[in-house]
């Protein structure tokens, strides 16, 4: 039969899957997705996924040292005269409607109120961190997971979880309108699985707060009955952590990533799991930190999900299997906290290895891969915006099944 599709729509195809990792797209492209649905209904867990991890336990006795200064891009993680043309033509990427680029920004309004339930969705259809079922006939699991989702409002991963997992209980600290923060959207929430703090001080804010955020999860916060048997077995703890970006800007997301991952790192149970975005791993510090969390985690990915904004840096820090009798687990914590102290005293802080092989390193090569990989998936958007005709159409109805989510 002759191939429905041009020679230039196949090679789009393949460029779009070449600018993400991502493999549930393969299934939902026109070209490879059609063959898959041929052969038998579509799958829930796409077969052959393969995301490299970025950090494998290989960094054994680490030299830390707090070196501080501002965090910067360094330029030898990433192709320089690459993102040199990114930058001239960042005008363009920016300014037009991004859902007219990308095909998946139609289901972002979806029952989660925001992208951000649905990026979690993509996210936990590949890496298969808590869920059992899942598909078309199993969409939400009896699982009991519990989370705390740190700067979560107003709640998209919240809705999703809640909508995913009934049994599940959630934990939520997002900074106060008061200070400037998002709301919380209580509403959209069933408030008797989840609650939420603005901490002692009414602020909500997780880098002044990092210490009394462990307590609360350890001892203070409530138990929900359904869930009290899991959280007694795993002694008070939680098995996911969530954390999003505050700003595009690496230096300024720092402290707040920081706290995200000294938080986690404190009240996660064995085998547990965090979502952290980034706003990018161009610095030493972002890459130093992702090596960190390869030393306590049994795998460590960068992952870039499809639904996720094309024009943006935001990468997800997606680690899996919580070593928390690790021995390095505590030296990592009591490292970060440090770090949130100077941080909090105007210091900043710009590395914490000192290795003088760091370059050369496997995973060091693969964070250039991902930053030189993101730099051409925004300069191939620049392109679709110049010629929207170059915009893939892919089967966006059948992510509702891949992603486990009401379509
Ligand atoms: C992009 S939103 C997160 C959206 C969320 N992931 C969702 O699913 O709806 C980032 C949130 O972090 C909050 N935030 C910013 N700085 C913070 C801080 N220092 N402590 C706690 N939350 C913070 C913002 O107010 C905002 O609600």
């Amino acid at each position: 039969m002759a191939n429905a599709y041009s020679q230039q729509e196949e090679e789009l195809y393949k460029k779009w899957r070449e600018a993400y990792d991502d493999p549930t797209l393969l299934l939902i492209d026109p070209v490879n997705g059609i063959k898959q649905i041929k052969s038998g209904l579509p799958i829930a867990h796409p077969p052959a996924i393969k995301v490299s991890p970025v950090s494998l336990v290989s960094l054994v006795s680490p030299q830390l040292e707090i070196e501080k200064g501002t965090v910067t891009a360094d330029n030898r993680l990433f192709d320089g005269s690459a993102f040199k043309q990114l930058i001239k033509i960042r005008g363009n990427i920016l300014g037009p409607d991004l859902s007219k680029i990308n095909p998946f920004a139609s289901i972002s309004q979806s029952i989660f109120g925001s992208i951000d339930g649905v990026k979690l969705a993509n996210i936990e259809a590949i890496f298969n961190q808590i869920k059992k079922e899942g598909g078309y006939f199993f969409p939400r699991s009896a699982e009991p997971a519990v989370y705390c989702d740190l700067g979560g409002a107003p709640g998209g991963f919240i809705r999703y979880l809640q909508w995913r997992y009934p049994s599940s209980f959630g934990y939520g600290v997002s900074l106060s309108p008061m200070k400037g923060g998002l709301a919380w959207n209580e509403k959209a929430f069933d408030l008797k699985r989840l609650e939420i703090t603005s901490c002692p001080d009414g602020s909500g804010d997780i880098v002044n707060n990092l210490e009394w955020i462990v307590k609360w999860i350890l001892q203070i916060a409530t138990f929900s009955g359904e869930i009290s048997v899991c959280q007694l077995a795993a002694g008070r703890m939680v098995n996911l952590v969530l954390g999003h970006k505050i700003s595009d800007d690496e230096a300024k997301n720092m402290p707040t990533l920081v706290a995200q991952i000294a938080i986690g790192l404190s009240i996660l149970w064995p085998g547990g799991n965090m979502i952290i975005e980034m706003a990018g791993s161009k610095s030493k510090m972002s890459a130093d930190l992702i090596l960190l969390m390869g030393l306590t985690f049994d795998q460590v990915y960068l992952f870039k999900p499809i639904s996720s904004n094309p024009a943006e840096n935001g990468i997800y820090l997606i680690a899996s299997g919580y070593q928390q009798n690790n021995n390095l687990a505590p030296t990592i914590s009591g490292l970060l906290k440090k770090v949130n102290q100077l941080q909090r005293d105007g210091l900043p802080v710009k590395s914490l290895i000192l290795d003088d092989n760091y370059y050369i390193r496997p995973e060091i090569k693969e964070i250039v891969r991902k930053n030189n990989q993101s730099i051409q998936r925004q300069l191939l958007l620049s392109q679709q915006i110049q010629s929207p005709a170059l915009k893939p159409h892919y089967l966006t109805y059948y992510t509702g099944i891949y992603w486990n989510i009401p379509s």
